[in-house]
């Protein structure tokens, strides 16, 4: 199947060299993560894609058979179509394409780390929220540039604790520069892990 690597999206420009590329929950949009990234970081440039996929109207990043069972197929198409958008509008918006960092959460979370795995070259880093191996490809890439904060809930159902340690291991395993922070929480988001990613942001990675 052929798509189109525009997407649905929301730019705000900031005043750092910093772009944070936010991407949403199933059921989510592209005005999701906004308040989110800007609480992450208050200077970034904000680019915020809205999944394509439609489950019975919910937007999605990829295709899933069942829950936590994905189309790897589709997911592979999916993840280089969503490498190209941010390519393209690094050219459109003039932002620097070796400065993005993805903030995803949930099926926002998974692509991030399905484009860490299959297009490295498009993050500088990523905060992935309650995150799972999305797949395991031919040949690890080269992530020793990449920094990566894993942000789990030891009580989460959907995105279990012993998928985020293999996720974990596996970026490792590729060279990056691995935090794992486990919460008491489920699938949802809490301070606390707001908390973590700012602070991860502000001290972890140096961009400027
Ligand atoms: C996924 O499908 O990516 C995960 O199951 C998380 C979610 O429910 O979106």
């Amino acid at each position: 199947m052929k798509t189109s690597s525009d997407f649905v999206h929301e730019f705000v420009p900031g005043t750092s060299g910093r772009t944070l590329l936010l991407l949403h929950g199933t059921g989510g949009n592209e005005h999701d993560l906004l308040s989110l990234g800007r609480t992450l970081d208050s200077t970034a440039s904000l680019l915020s894609p809205r999944g394509k996929v439609l489950e019975n109207g919910m937007p999605r990043f990829f295709r899933r058979l069942a829950e936590g069972v994905f189309d790897v197929e589709d997911l592979k198409e999916r993840t280089h179509e969503l490498a190209d958008f941010v390519a393209g509008a690094a050219q459109k918006y003039g932002f620097d394409p070796a400065k993005v960092v993805a903030v995803g959460y949930s099926n926002g979370a998974n692509i991030a780390a399905s484009l860490l795995l299959l297009r490295p070259e498009t993050l500088r880093g990523a905060i992935l929220f309650r995150a799972m191996v999305p797949l395991v490809p031919d040949q690890l890439p080269h992530l020793s540039k990449v920094s990566v904060l894993i942000a789990a809930g030891n009580h989460d159902p959907i995105a279990r604790i012993e998928e985020a340690q293999r996720l974990a291991t596996l970026l490792r395993d590729a060279g990056a520069e691995l935090t794992l922070h486990i919460s008491n929480a489920d699938h949802g988001l809490t301070g606390e892990d707001v908390d973590v990613a700012k602070s991860w942001l502000a001290g972890g990675i140096n961009l400027q």
